[in-house]
């Protein structure tokens, strides 16, 4: 069989010598057209492999402003997730009412509080609380100390089998309904994580008092996180405790700051839905 790539050159030259014009020279003149290829989609950063609609669907759900927020400045937005994602996942797990813990976590890097009680003050001996956390509070202690803020710890962890006690006398005070209000079921507990830490009062009082104060203005830069704010029972679950922080490390506390609304919350749930994604999509 005589090779067909010739035949297809030979007949080729006899349809240019026909037509009088070459494929090229029709395409001068406007009339052969090559589609223009279709605009790649533009990754948002270089560190991770999706595109700005990914990102919008990733926000479905989000309050709007929060979403806007985070729309305006993409770039930003994953430069610090990113910072997030290289810290331990156990400080940005979501713990609520749809999110239990098992009855069998239990943090490992337990530090006895007691053993520091020259440098922060502690309501009764026992408390004890995660070594990244326990750090994070003894340097704002001595911070707000500084400016004469004294700081009391009034609870810390809590195992699974001791939020029992604390909900079942909620229940006992209270009835049920207005139990799960102030106080988690046990495994719902974010004192269960070994991460949070009610300080001074643990009462409504709290917010207006000058550590509840200086906590709330402050206590971001250590990494530390209001989990429960005012007028947020609907998305928490929980009334408003000025008490109650939760430590989740400094980068997230600036990604919650800048780009949550200071929401716990949103962010943790943002975190939960999408934290697979954004590792696997990392470049
Ligand atoms: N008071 C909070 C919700 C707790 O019991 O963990
Ligand atoms: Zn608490």
């Amino acid at each position: 069989m005589v090779c067909n790539a010739r035949w297809a050159l030979v007949l080729g030259a006899i349809l240019v010598t026909v037509s009088g014009c070459s494929a090229e020279q029709e395409a001068g003149h406007g009339a052969v057209r090559t589609p223009a290829p279709e605009p790649e989609p533009q990754l948002i950063h270089p560190a991770f492999d999706f595109v700005e609609a990914d990102l919008a669907s990733m926000l479905d759900g989000m309050p709007q402003d929060i979403a806007g927020t985070i729309r305006e400045d993409p770039h930003g937005f994953l430069s610090q997730v990113l910072l997030v994602l290289d810290e331990p996942d156990d400080l940005t797990i979501l713990v609520d009412k749809d999110h239990p813990l098992s009855d069998g976590y239990r943090p490992t890097d337990l530090v006895d509080l007691d053993a520091l009680s020259d440098e922060l003050v502690l309501s009764r001996p026992g408390h004890r609380l995660r070594r990244g956390a326990t750090d994070a509070l003894l340097e704002m202690s001595a911070s707000a100390l500084g400016e004469g803020i004294t700081l009391m710890v009034s609870s810390a962890y809590r195992s699974y089998e001791y939020q029992q006690t604390v909900y079942a006398r909620w229940v006992e005070e209270l009835g049920a309904a207005m139990a799960d209000r102030v106080s988690a079921r046990p495994g719902m507990s974010q004192h269960q994580l070994g991460t949070a830490v009610d300080f001074g009062c643990i009462c409504r009082a709290f917010a207006d008092q000058p550590a509840g104060r200086w906590l709330r203005a402050n206590a971001h830069r250590y990494g530390y996180s209001l989990s429960y704010p005012e007028g947020y029972e609907e998305v928490t679950g929980y009334l408003y405790e000025p008490w109650h922080y939760r430590y989740i490390g400094r980068a997230a506390a600036v990604l919650e700051r800048e780009y949550f609304s200071g929401l716990q919350h949103y962010l943790l749930t943002f975190l939960h839905a999408h934290r697979s994604f954004l590792i696997v999509s990392r470049r």
